[in-house]
């Protein structure tokens, strides 16, 4: 394409002067960009490389477009392809191996034996992707010329007309609709500190993983690993499109055949690494606020819930205002609010009662000194040259909780010792803060000194970071009921950039470039560190901060390891970026009390189990901001149970609402935890499950259905493991809700009844404030805890019931997975298979670990009649057409029998 610009226009017409033009001049624009055209390539058994040379005059308008790139095709295994386009020379920033490991393609596979088949068209440059078998195209950028510009990428593909498409795929993190929208949508990615969590805006996470479902042509994925500044625009006038338009990176590519949708998620699994697997115990209930005043505090909310009958796992607390630190400086305490011998008699009662301690740690140290366990984090920090620098070399500043702060450079190699060193210090077990897992915040990284805080100092004093702490509480009003008695009232340029370093190319407009994504927070260095920093390495801020929070998260569990080497870290962080799962689970972050975040959690929770691989996943129960109602936080209760990650947190300027606080949450808490506690074990086996495959423990209804269009859109029903159907009431006020249920056997779970679905709405009515509409799918075998308990520890302890939930061929199949719960490398495993066909159970497998219990007995569901005689006692209820056999023998060996 020729670009039109006045001195062409003059050519063509033979005007003699540019001022007797009739049309005026303008500025070229991306339509004007010449594309590329493919030179010469060679080939491997695998491989497919290409030059690809600017096809025109640069139109060089967000930046300056490169002349030369190669394209590089691998078959990597028989479901993967990888395409990568890239300069010539090395030069532009790729995402480093050390954050994103690549997946090991070496060995490859022929292009004979892969379900995938790439195809180019040299003039302009163009490829697309398609199945083999069906020759269905999932991916074509023909008719749109690719964009390589210094400081802008864009890349269009051709999609079929209203696509099915979810994901942040090229969602970064979001509270859209789940199915995206088609037509005129933008998703942006640039990681921000998002309180409420707005629709339609850029949140705390960078997935650029898409999964495009198209029923029975299949499903596949699309992964971009580019961690720039996005947009990615998903339009139909000019055709059905999707299109990438980035900061800077390169196209690195991997397409995912599928073709189930659970196959993508293990494919995606295999790049972005296998989620870590959870501590048991990680899996209990967890309450936490953001402004409990003092120990005496936290002390109290313990003992309340305890009085109430309410099971907690683990207590939280927070960082600022009135939480733990002092004047909201990581690594301190508050000497009068938070004495540590107070802090450790916490610990102490909860880990005495075999409950658990999380504080939270952000980024940002406070650039002054800092007192506690471990006072001088900050001086320490700079001794060790571990934070983030201007161009001349002082400590770049910024304005987070505590005032004025640095930031770790977690480039810098020395920076995991300093981590490490802070974490054994102030948590030390026998002096410190003795935690049991971490909760990381802030980590996008967050800023409050709007662009171009030019006086940091000046703005902290302005925005009252941090306020001053509140009164210490006199001795008169600090007893706390029902706690223990013990506890009583109390540099310069770092930037050498070596040429085919990857380090990113120079000369680029590092805080405000050319091209403006839609970041909600305005410019990319606005309320965020500044996108012009150089790490220790030479790379930019501009290039790697939407990987920021995923470092911290990998720094965090090495510390976190280093002090407990043999246990696994529990880590919740707030910023993630593709990957992130290998070592942290999510909560959804700055969520309000309100009906929309209730149920877009089911949204978000979906794509970052089963999308982006982190399992570990849920919002703040009962809402984070504003005020939570009687019904929402009954309704969050129930709903929340059935999260991977179960806490409730709020926010201080928010009524309480720990479950105790009202009747009706204590009632919907106590049944919820009953619930969740009994099938703790099967939701383990489904995150054990993840961890080995990938595959997910949440899912749409589509993944198990992928055929029954009706089922593509729901977004507020979901699966928990692979056998229940959780289906929650959506509206405020409401007692009944119009459920989906496919044309399928289904067992309601609380009463055993069997339920056909019709493949149509079912509408449920009756269901009070503290009920949850859930089924067993047909088809499955789910080991449940006859009992729940009031800490895992000694759920643990309880007996097993078997449910079998025949399908509509009469059969089912389940599993269970036990370990210790918590130690890194296990001396003895246990996984057990549940068979049921031809009215036969099996149970066996391997029975390495002492479960410890029994089995109480096998209730085998959908049963039509009692059996005439049967080796085991048994009891028979017509109505719910439960048959439960009395088994009454360890779990520690094979079991069959027939009905
Ligand atoms: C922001 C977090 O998202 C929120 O959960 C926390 O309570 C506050 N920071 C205070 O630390």
């Amino acid at each position: 394409m020729t670009m039109i610009n006045a001195a062409a226009l003059v050519a063509a017409f033979g005007v003699a002067s540019a001022t007797a033009l009739a049309i005026e001049p303008r500025e070229p624009t991306v339509a004007d960009c010449p594309g590329y055209v493919l030179k010469t390539y060679s080939q491997t058994e695998n491989a497919f490389y290409a030059d690809l040379k600017l096809a025109g005059t640069p139109c060089n308008i967000y930046g300056q477009d490169l002349q030369d790139l190669q394209l590089v095709v691998e078959y990597q295994t028989v479901d993967r392809l990888h395409v990568l386009i890239k300069d010539v020379a090395n030069n532009v920033y790729q995402v480093p191996d050390e954050v994103f490991p690549r997946p090991d393609g070496a060995a490859g596979c022929l292009p004979s034996e892969s379900n995938l088949v790439f195809s180019v068209v040299t003039e302009p440059f163009s490829f697309a992707v398609a199945r083999k078998d069906s020759g269905e195209t999932l991916f074509n950028t023909s008719g749109s010329d690719l964009v390589f510009e210094s400081q802008y990428l864009r890349l269009r593909t051709q999609l079929p007309d209203q696509p099915h498409l979810y994901g942040l795929d090229m969602t970064g993190e979001h509270t859209d609709p789940f199915m995206l929208n088609t037509s005129d949508y933008t998703r942006t990615f640039w990681n921000r500190d998002a309180y409420g969590t707005p629709a339609g805006s850029n949140l705390y996470g960078h997935h650029d993983i898409y999964f495009d479902h198209r029923g029975d042509k299949g499903t596949h994925g699309v992964f971009l690993l580019n961690s720039n500044g996005a947009d990615i625009k998903i339009n139909d006038t000019a055709g059905q499109y999707l299109e990438y338009n980035t900061l800077g990176g390169v196209f690195d590519f991997y397409f995912l055949n599928g073709p189930e949708p659970r196959d993508v998620s293990r494919q995606y699994a295999e790049i972005a690494k296998l989620p870590a697997l959870q501590p048991y115990w990680g899996l209990g209930y967890h309450n936490c606020r953001y402004g409990y005043q003092d120990a005496y505090a936290v002390a109290e909310v313990i003992a309340n819930y305890s009085k109430a009958g309410i099971p907690l796992e683990t207590m939280w607390t927070d960082i600022v205002r009135k939480d733990y630190m002092e004047l909201r400086r990581t690594f301190s305490l508050d000497p009068e609010r938070f004495p540590i011998e107070r802090v450790r008699e916490i610990v102490d009662y909860l880990h005495d009662h075999q409950q658990h301690y999380i504080v939270m740690v952000d980024p940002a140290m406070y650039a002054g000194p800092a007192t506690g366990p471990s006072g001088g984090a900050y001086s320490r920090g700079v001794e060790q040259n571990v934070f983030l620098k201007e161009d001349n070399g002082s400590v770049y500043h910024g304005v987070v909780w505590p005032g004025v702060t640095a930031f770790p450079d977690w480039f810098n190699p020395d920076t995991q010792d300093f981590w490490n060193s802070e974490f054994q210090m102030f948590f030390d077990a026998d002096s410190g803060v003795d935690i049991d897992a971490l909760w990381i915040d802030m980590n996008e990284p967050s800023n409050f000194c709007t662009y171009p805080c030019s006086d940091p100092a000046a703005f902290a004093i302005s925005s009252g970071n941090p306020p001053a702490p509140p009164e210490v509480r006199p001795e008169s009003v600090r007893p706390i009921s029902g706690f223990p008695g013990d506890f009583q009232p109390p540099g310069l340029q770092r930037r050498a950039v070596q040429d085919g370093a990857m380090m990113g190319l120079p000369d680029r407009e590092l805080l405000d470039p050319p091209y403006h994504i839609n970041n909600a927070a305005g410019i990319i260095s606005n309320l965020t560190s500044n996108t012009n920093l150089v790490h220790s390495n030479g790379l930019v801020m501009y290039d790697t901060h939407d990987m920021y929070g995923s470092m911290m998260s990998s720094a965090s569990r090495i510390a976190m390891e280093a002090r407990r080497p043999t246990k696994r870290p529990l880590i919740i962080t707030r910023s993630t970026f593709a990957g992130a799962g290998k070592d942290v689970g999510h909560w959804l972050g700055d969520n309000l009390s309100t009906w929309f975040h209730y149920r877009i959690s089911i949204a978000q929770m979906i794509a970052f189990s089963s999308m982006f691989q982190i399992p570990m996943v849920g919002a703040d129960i009962c809402g984070f901001g504003g005020n939570t109602t009687d019904s929402l936080c009954a309704r969050w209760a129930l709903l929340g149970a059935f999260y991977p990650f179960m806490r409730n947190h709020n926010g201080f300027d928010s009524i309480a609402q720990e479950f105790y606080q009202k009747p009706l949450w204590t009632e919907a808490a106590k049944y919820a935890i009953d619930y969740r506690y009994r099938l703790l074990d099967y939701l383990y086996t489904a995150m054990w499950q993840q961890n080995q495959t990938g595959d997910p423990s949440i899912s749409a209804l589509y993944f198990t259905y992928p055929q029954d269009t009706n089922t593509f859109n729901i977004s507020e029903q979901f699966f928990f493991g692979d056998s229940i159907l959780v289906s929650p009431v959506v509206e405020e006020n409401a007692t009944s809700v119009d459920i989906y249920l496919p044309n399928d056997i289904f067992y309601d779970f609380f009463t055993y009844e069997p339920v056909q679905g019709q493949g149509a709405m079912l509408h449920l009515d009756n269901v009070s404030y503290t009920e949850i509409p859930v089924h067993i799918k047909g088809g499955s075998i789910l080991p449940l805890r006859t009992n729940s308990a009031n800490t895992t520890t000694e759920l643990r302890k309880e007996n097993f019931t078997i449910v079998v939930a025949p399908g509509t061929d009469g059969a089912a199949k389940g599993q269970l997975y036990v370990d210790d719960g918590e130690s890194l490398v296990q001396n003895a495993t246990s996984l057990i298979t549940f068979d049921y066909s031809d009215k036969k159970f099996d149970m066996a497998g391997t029975f390495d670990y002492d479960v410890g219990v029994s089995v109480d007995a096998v209730i085998f569901l959908g049963q039509a009649q009692a059996p005439a005689v049967m080796g085991y006692g048994f009891d028979y209820n017509a109505t719910s057409q439960a048959l439960r056999v009395n088994i009454g023998q360890p779990l520690n060996g094979p079991l069959s029998f027939s009905l």
